[in-house]
């Protein structure tokens, strides 16, 4: 277990302990250690010796995380009439966290050793004395988990103001808003990905537990007594939008929360979960709000939020059905069930097998070599492609090494441009997972491409050809 240091800079590694019930089949030191190497994740303010628990996504990492957020986007707002998406500010009227219940019961128990002064949440510390030295420990004190800061250029006339610790408020407060502007009817979702704050007092385990982090809320208004059976409707979505998009079933699970556990507003609650390499763990939760969050903001607002039903001619108060996802939670179980290592011609290769709409690169042009006879071919080649998909371009080293370079950031399709080439006017591509090359002609590879990145399937081809050795 580790302490919470009053410092603020916490052991990046500070355990989230899981349930350990099964082990999981890669440890966290090889993700960490390929996130770094290839330019996914590096510790932030790393020249400074960094600062605990908060990560910079480099220029891989970049483009996964968009994936993320795109394709969450996609699933919940673009494929759906209805729902609507929000982008509210990240500092919101004190006013807002008394209504939400953040003030009062955003809190965990701490307590302090009194030998060694090192603190520790309540309810992880087994026995009465301290993990560490065994001194005795204070009564416990309860920890706000949310930021604060001042508003204002006077620094004492300023006043406080929080970082929001979920994007799930914005909407509510705008819940009128947007239903006297977007004239839909309900059931009607909100969405909204942002930032995040919490002051955790254990962060920890990568990206899955950090202070500063984005989420992905869907706020989804209905009718009381249609609830529960909307709440089923979206722990089924959002178990399978995992599924689809490449996480094996056997390292997913639901949980439900016990009455003891349910957050302040919730009536009833799911967890998706997800075998990490710690254990068991949350990975994105579904809850059953009720209407306690309108009716909250309400009275503490003065302004009514209710919704008049045209068809049943009555008025009320909707219920909302929240799947609150993490973008660095999801991203690192992506990470973690496309890691794979294993044996080509003899030689190790670590491989993501990462879903196709969340490789950071689609396609790698890579010339046989950096010659100046297939520079300009592997150039127009390259040209051609990036406008329309995220394209790499790599000349250096020999070509073993760039697929491998390219296989540990899981680019789905590698093309190489050879002596042939210049001849015959056709390129080899080359599938990350079954390692199998098919020649096609220049003229059609955009196509190919286009479709094979859509799903077709590979070896279909009638220009299927060979297999890496
Ligand atoms: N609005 C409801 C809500 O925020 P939550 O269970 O506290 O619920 C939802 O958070 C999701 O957000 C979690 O399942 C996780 O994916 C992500 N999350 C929460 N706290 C996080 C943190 N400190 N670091 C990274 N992700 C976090």
């Amino acid at each position: 277990m580790t302490p919470v240091n009053k410092a603020d800079k916490l052991s990046p590694d500070a355990s989230e302990k899981g349930d350990l019930s099964m082990p999981a089949k890669v440890d966290m030191d090889k993700i960490v250690s390929l996130c770094k190497r290839r330019g996914l994740i590096f510790p932030s303010s790393e020249i400074y010796g960094g600062l605990a628990s908060c990560w910079d996504y480099g220029p891989m990492g970049v483009e996964l995380k968009r994936n993320v957020r795109d394709v969450w986007w996609k699933s919940i707002v673009h494929e759906r009439a209805d729902v609507v998406g929000l982008d509210t500010s990240i500092m919101m009227h004190p006013g807002v966290w008394t209504a939400s219940g953040h003030i009062d019961s955003f809190t965990d128990p701490l307590v302090e050793c009194k030998s060694c002064h090192l603190r520790w949440r309540a309810d992880a510390v087994e026995g009465k004395g301290c993990p560490k030295c065994g001194g005795e420990l204070t009564e416990p004190r309860m920890f706000n988990l949310m930021f604060k800061t001042s508003m204002g250029p006077v620094e004492e006339e300023a006043s406080t103001v929080y970082l929001r610790p979920e994007t799930a408020q914005g909407i509510f407060v705008n819940f009128d808003n947007v239903i006297t502007t977007s004239r839909k009817k309900l059931p009607l979702g909100i969405a909204q990905i942002g930032k995040s704050f919490r002051n955790e007092i254990t962060p920890g385990n990568f990206i899955f537990r950090t202070r500063e982090f984005e989420h992905m809320e869907l706020e989804y208004f209905v009718k009381p007594g249609t609830d529960e059976e909307w709440l089923d409707y979206w722990v089924k979505e959002r178990f399978d939008w995992y599924v689809k998009l490449g996480i094996r079933k056997e390292n997913l699970r639901l949980r439900q929360h016990g009455k003891d556990e349910l957050a302040h507003y919730a009536r009833d609650c799911y967890d998706v979960e997800y075998l990490f390499p710690m254990g068991w763990s949350e990975l994105e939760g579904i809850a059953n709000r009720g209407d306690f969050d309108l009716i909250q903001h309400a009275k503490h607002s003065g302004r009514e939020l209710s919704y008049y039903d045209a068809e049943a001619g009555e008025k009320y108060v909707p219920y909302v059905i929240e799947p609150s996802a993490g973008v660095d939670r999801s991203l690192l179980a992506f990470l973690v069930d496309a890691y794979d290592e294993e044996e080509v011609g003899g030689e190790k290769r670590t491989v993501l097998h990462l879903h196709r709409s969340l490789a950071p690169i689609k396609v790698a042009v890579l010339p046989l070599s950096r010659n100046e006879k297939l520079t300009p071919l592997a150039k127009e080649v390259f040209n051609k492609l990036c406008p329309n998909f995220v394209t790499d371009y790599d000349d250096s080293q020999s070509i073993g090494r760039r697929y491998r370079r390219q296989d540990e950031i899981g680019t789905p399709f590698c093309v190489t441009i050879d002596f042939e080439s210049l001849e015959d006017k056709q390129v080899t591509i080359r599938e990350r997972d079954s390692l199998a090359q098919i020649r096609v002609p220049v003229e059609e590879l955009g196509k190919i491409l286009e479709a094979k990145l859509k799903g077709e399937a590979f070896d279909a081809s009638p220009l299927w050809a060979t297999r890496e050795k």
